[in-house]
């Protein structure tokens, strides 16, 4: 299933990953409110690591600026050392990055663990921003539309509300690696999660539902991959940290 994505609402996040102390995160917003806090054509999000959410949040108060949580854990509280759960989240942030590849294959998190992020996050009433994509080895063994639509099927099989629910592609070979996807692939690849979430949850949520592609998404690319008819926006890492490129990609999401 393809269609033109009209009237799906770009949406741009930057993953800062374990990037940047308080202070740095405060002064990039601070650079960031004047380039992108106007450009309301486009959502625009920034997920801070955990120690800065607060931080952040307060300081985005009362801004179009949405602010959006790397992780979180399913279990509701408790003996989890070092974990955060939804409800601890909800009231600070508004999005949640769930099953990041460096979640699935640094930390080692299974399709079983990232569906029960998932559902965690919804039941908060939190908006996840589920991670699929594949690896070298999967691409190269022509496993990709299999891996895509298992991790889109696992995680959200059986949902009855997916409240907004933010989908990003995101080629494990293409991340922090300087080797976007092509246009045509990453394309290609939203259009497969497109697909399985319409067989999953109805051409209706399918339809609506905004896929963002992401891997060393930049300035110089954005333009280009944004303006495919599948892709509805960027999770962007690298290039998030540096507020005149983040804002690039913002304004190319707005013009795409
Ligand atoms: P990158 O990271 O833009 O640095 O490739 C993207 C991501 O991991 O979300």
């Amino acid at each position: 299933m393809s269609d033109s994505g009209a009237q799906r609402r770009p949406i741009v996040a930057g993953n800062w990953k374990m990037n940047t102390t308080i202070d740095e995160g405060l002064a990039l917003v601070d650079a960031l409110l004047p380039l992108i806090g106007s450009e309301s054509a486009v959502d625009r999000v920034v997920c801070p690591p955990f120690i800065s959410v607060q931080a952040i949040s307060e300081r985005l108060k009362g801004s179009e600026i949405g602010v959006g949580a790397q992780n979180l854990y399913f279990e509701a509280k408790g003996a989890f050392t070092g974990e955060t759960s939804a409800a601890m989240l909800a009231g600070l942030v508004t999005y949640v990055i769930v099953g990041h590849s460096e979640r699935r294959h640094v930390f080692g998190e299974s399709d079983v663990v990232v569906k029960k992020k998932v559902w965690a996050a919804l039941g908060a009433g939190l908006t996840p921003i589920l991670c699929v994509g594949e690896t070298l080895a999967e691409r190269d063994a022509g496993e990709t539309e299999m891996v895509l639509r298992r991790q889109v099927r696992s995680a959200l099989e059986g949902l009855t509300d997916t409240a907004g629910l933010v989908i990003a592609y995101e080629p494990v070979w293409a991340i922090g690696t300087g080797r976007a996807a092509t246009s045509a692939d990453a394309n290609a690849g939203n259009a497969i999660v497109r697909d399985e979430l319409a067989q999953v949850l109805g051409q209706d949520v399918a339809a609506a539902t905004r896929i963002q592609y992401g891997g060393s998404v930049t300035p110089a690319n954005a333009v280009e991959l944004l303006g495919q008819p599948d892709i509805d926006g960027a999770l962007v890492g690298g290039a998030s940290l540096v507020a005149d490129s983040f804002a690039a990609i913002v304004k190319a999401a707005a013009t795409a």
